[in-house]
């Protein structure tokens, strides 16, 4: 009979920097979900790659002094050595400059253009960059992006317009009749409430001011506008648009695209309208999962709270790092990351719990039998009910998978693990040993405890796949029908005999003190060197410009520096600084926010109000992840420094010249 397919989907990541253990929880996710599926049987495709175009990547490309194209390469090998060291196991890794891509894409773009889907026209508005979005004005929150909070770019260009308004009231009818599309439910109130209710408005979906994307064949110097670009690689990878579309025609529509509760709206909005625009069928779900958050918010770059997943898998393994993000975090909901809380998991569940349930089994049937239990045994009154308890367990852990409730399945186990280890202290096999005559009863015990353990193995290879492997050895489980999934409702299919190797202990335990001590010191001695190295850096470059700056200006380099009369509205210190403050600067009629190294001289409080001379034409930078526009002039000399001002009444606003 042939397999049912089941496709799924990780978002493709922005190779825009190395991935944090945000980005893994995703991937972990999705590939415990493949990893279930194929044990039930199914022909999985697993997808998952990279979003290689847009400004940002040609942005920091630039900054690098690279192509875009050499950038991308280098992030895109330590993306796949992160999945390989993960256990990550998918099955087509597509990057969005694949050759095939791009031409799908051109194609899909000219197909929706010749349908009238896509049509020529000017965009003004707004453009988050880091996010690649566009907003208009009522999507902002705060007159700042509403995904990540950062400040939003006016643009200006003619561009493509993709017709979304039109698809509003079928994609509202598509969420409300088919309440299995978005799951959780929340998100798919926010959808209809947040962004369908208030009216969609057409997408603009090409670019002139950048050339690194997808270019338009048909109309030169376009390039295609990066989601429309990224949300195709769901159905390119598989061929679509290609001279062999077999595995598109064998896989497509996905099963489930599985996302990050940011990218929702892309995903149940944008995508479905671009499918109904192509006459293609629509992914059955998408599955908007919340974020891991550290101090209080999502882990991000710019935010230098990063966490190294190849860091913390090196120090505790794979397979607890895996264990932890999807028991910590009910799947849908945020979850926090502490090296605390890692810890504790660790020790309590894995070292105390599980750990402890295999060596003190190996080790009993190793002191009592001399490692093989022999094939008389005795049920003792308790086996009936342990057996209906892993019965019960099999039946609900399926319910949970089938859902990608991870979270919830794992803790069903765990219920199992801990009704064992109670089922020992119950039966108090040290006491039975010493009497001959229940040689029968301990044995009947022990292979309890092996069929259980053998169980659990198969029960949490989805999530932890390398462990249930070193389990079968110490417990001298072999054969492929032991370890098949169907197997966990069968209780009893172990052999009789069962023989054990004595192993070392699958999960240390951790003393907590010390090892956060440990962590706490080495991330201090990073920053330090990390500071360091910068401090030393910007020094050279100092000295470089120094040399490099002739003695004389003409009147036209002078030129160049546009400086302003700017009004110091607000002012307040920025976060884990503490030599930079960050001001509101009304400039005639718009307001500025710039960073200046000036907290050593100046409280906010006295700068308010203050009139101040801005450097108005400088590029805009982030500075300890607080986005800069301009420059504050200041005299200095030794350690004392003032702000430069006007010396009389005039607006803000008003030139220097
Ligand atoms: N390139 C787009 C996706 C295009 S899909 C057609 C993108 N890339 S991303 O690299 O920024 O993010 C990839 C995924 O990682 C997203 O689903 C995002 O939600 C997820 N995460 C990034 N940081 C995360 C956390 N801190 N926690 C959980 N998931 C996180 O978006």
């Amino acid at each position: 009979m042939e397999k049912e397919k089941f496709y799924i989907t990780t978002p493709i990541y922005y190779p825009s920097d190395k991935l944090h253990i945000g980005h893994s929880y995703c991937t972990v996710a999705t590939d415990a979900m493949a990893r279930y599926k194929r044990a039930r049987g199914y022909d999985v495709m697993f997808l998952t790659g990279t979003d290689e175009h847009g400004q940002k990547i040609e942005r920091i490309a630039d900054e690098h002094g690279v192509t875009p194209k050499e950038y991308v390469d280098g992030i895109v090998e330590s993306v796949k050595e992160l999945w390989k060291l993960m256990n990550i196991s998918y099955d087509r890794y597509i990057r969005t400059t694949d050759d095939y891509h791009v031409k799908a894409v051109q194609k899909i773009f000219k197909a929706l253009y010749d349908k009238g889907e896509i049509y020529k026209s000017e965009y003004e508005g707004l453009y988050c960059t880091p996010c690649e979005s566009f907003f208009t004005e009522k999507d902002l929150v705060d007159g700042k992006c509403p995904d990540c909070g950062r400040p939003v770019e006016k643009v200006k260009e003619e561009s493509y317009f993709f017709r979304l308004s039109k698809y509003g009231d079928r994609i509202i009818k598509l969420l409300e009749e088919h309440p299995e599309f978005l799951e959780p439910a929340s998100r798919r109130n926010e959808m209809i409430n947040n962004f369908l209710k208030p009216g969609l408005t057409d997408l603009c979906v090409s670019r002139t001011s950048f050339k690194w994307g997808v270019p338009v064949d048909f109309d030169e110097g376009h390039i295609v506008y990066v989601w429309i670009d990224a949300l195709s690689n769901y159905i390119t990878a598989m061929g679509y648009g290609s001279e062999d579309d077999s595995d598109f025609k064998k896989y497509w529509p996905a099963d489930v695209h599985v996302v990050g509760k940011e990218i929702v709206r892309f995903h149940t909005i944008i995508w479905p309208a671009i499918l109904m625009a192509l006459d293609l069928p629509l992914p059955k779900k998408v599955f908007g999962h919340g974020w891991l958050i550290i101090d209080g918010g999502k882990m991000s770059k710019s935010k230098g709270n990063v966490v190294d997943p190849v860091v913390l898998c090196e120090r505790y393994g794979v397979d607890a790092i895996r264990y932890f993000l999807l028991r910590e975090i009910a799947f849908g909901q945020d979850g926090n990351f502490t090296n605390e809380a890692l810890i504790n998991r660790i020790n309590s569940d894995l070292a105390n719990d599980f750990g402890n349930l295999l060596s003190r089994t190996v080790g009993m049937i190793d002191k009592y039998f001399g490692g093989k239990l022999p094939a008389e045994q005795e049920e003792h009154p308790l086996n009936e009910e342990i057996k209906a308890f892993a019965e019960k367990t099999a039946s609900q852990v399926e319910k949970y998978y089938d859902e990608m409730l991870f979270s919830d399945a794992l803790n069903e186990i765990w219920g199992f693990i801990r009704r064992l280890n109670k089922y020992v202290d119950e039966t108090a096999p040290w006491v039975l040993a010493k009497d001959e005559s229940k040689k029968g009863l301990l044995a009947g015990i022990m292979y309890t405890l092996a069929e259980g353990l053998r169980i659990i193995g198969v029960m949490i290879e989805p999530c932890m796949p390398d462990t249930p492997g070193k389990c079968r050895i110490q417990l001298g489980i072999e054969g492929a029908e032991l370890s098949a999934w169907d197997s966990i409702h069968s209780f009893g299919l172990l052999n009789r005999e069962v023989n054990v190797t004595k192993g070392a202990v699958i999960f240390p335990r951790i003393d907590v003190k010390k090892e956060l001590e440990a962590i706490e010191k080495s991330s201090g001695a990073d920053k330090k060197t990390e500071k360091e190295a910068k401090k030393a850096e910007k020094k050279q470059e100092k000295k470089k410009k120094a040399a490099e700056a002739p003695s004389e200006i003409g009147i036209d380099d002078f030129g160049k520096v546009q400086m302003k009369v700017g009004k110091i509205l607000e002012c307040k210190p920025v976060e884990n600084s503490d030599k930079l403050l960050v001001s509101q600067v009304k400039i005639g009629s718009e307001t500025r926010q710039i960073v200046s190294g000036i907290e050593k001289w100046y409280s906010p409080d006295d700068l308010v109000g203050k009139k101040v001379i801005v450097v108005t034409n400088l590029k805009p930078v982030k500075l300890r992840g607080v986005l800069s526009q301009g420059m504050l002039l200041a005299a200095s000399t030794g350690d004392r420094l003032v702000l430069a001002g006007v010396n009389g009444d005039i607006d803000d606003g008003a030139d220097i010249s």
